[in-house]
């Protein structure tokens, strides 16, 4: 039987690094998806670059669909803290409609539109295993810093639409399980600027995370509901 494996938002620090690590297992076929026009990583990937429109997205994800091997790894790592013209809030009075709104089409809706539009390659899958990248500062339950209103927020709601996500998928999907995964504290350009005070054992490399999060999809069993995992396979309140 031929697996693949497909990996969205490839061109961040993290994507690249978790691209590389399935490389180096023994799938059949690694389809990554960016921004990017090139993917800077394994040369064993297949590339596809999105303009992440939903024409593009069921354009890309039905051909992914259509391509040999079954679905098994699916990772979605597309997420924003900061652009251009706005920073993290560190106050009620700097939320801004556009911004906001900006941070969780990001976030939020574009990975569930990925996800829906890989449904159907769920259907051929048996034991499919899905990671979304998420964060702790998206926990209700654990926010005690406050800030960061959008990013927070935005990771919070992710978490709420993949937990109904993960039920319809214990109807439909049975073998699969879903994880929304809290990689650290990693050293991209999302958390460069904001890295002082991290201590530098705390403060990890793609490749690192990486390692873990290929891991715990390939220990992780079939469980019906979401898991909200960190890096060291240690759940977080929701
Ligand atoms: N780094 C950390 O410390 C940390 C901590 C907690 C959670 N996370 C989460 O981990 C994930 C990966 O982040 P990273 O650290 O690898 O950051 P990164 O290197 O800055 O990568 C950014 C990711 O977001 C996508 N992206 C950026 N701008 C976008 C836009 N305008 N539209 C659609 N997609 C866009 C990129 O996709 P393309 O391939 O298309 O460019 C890429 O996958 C994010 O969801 C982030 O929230 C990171």
């Amino acid at each position: 039987m031929t697996r693949k494996a497909v990996i969205v938002g490839a061109g961040g620090g993290i994507g690249t690094a978790v691209a590389n690590a399935l490389a180096a297992q023994d799938y059949d076929f690694i389809h990554t998806i960016s921004r990017s026009e090139a993917f800077a990583g394994d040369s064993r990937c297949d590339h596809w670059c999105s303009d992440y429109s939903e024409s593009s997205i069921h354009e890309i994800a039905a051909a992914i669909e259509h391509s040999p091997g079954k679905l098994e790894r699916l990772v979605i790592s597309n997420g924003i803290l900061q652009g251009e013209s706005f920073r993290p809030e560190r106050a009620l009075k700097q939320v801004d409609a556009q911004a906001t709104q900006h941070v969780f089409h990001v976030n939020t809706i574009l990975p569930m539109q990925w996800l829906g539009a890989f449904e159907g390659g769920l259907r051929q899958a048996e034991r499919a295993r899905i990671a979304v990248l998420s964060a702790r500062v998206g926990s209700i339950g654990d926010n005690r810093l406050g800030g960061w209103y959008s990013y927070r927020a935005s990771k919070a709601a992710l978490n709420m639409m993949l937990r109904c996500a993960s039920i319809e998928f214990a109807r439909r999907h049975k073998g699969t399980q879903l994880v929304a995964f809290h990689p650290g504290t990693v050293d991209t350009s999302l958390s460069r600027p904001f890295q002082r005070g991290v201590p530098a054992e705390r403060l990890f490399t793609p490749e690192f995370v990486a390692a873990r999060l290929v891991g715990l999809l390939d220990a992780v069993e079939t469980t019906g509901d979401l898991l909200y995992l960190d890096w060291d396979g240690k759940p977080i309140p929701f």
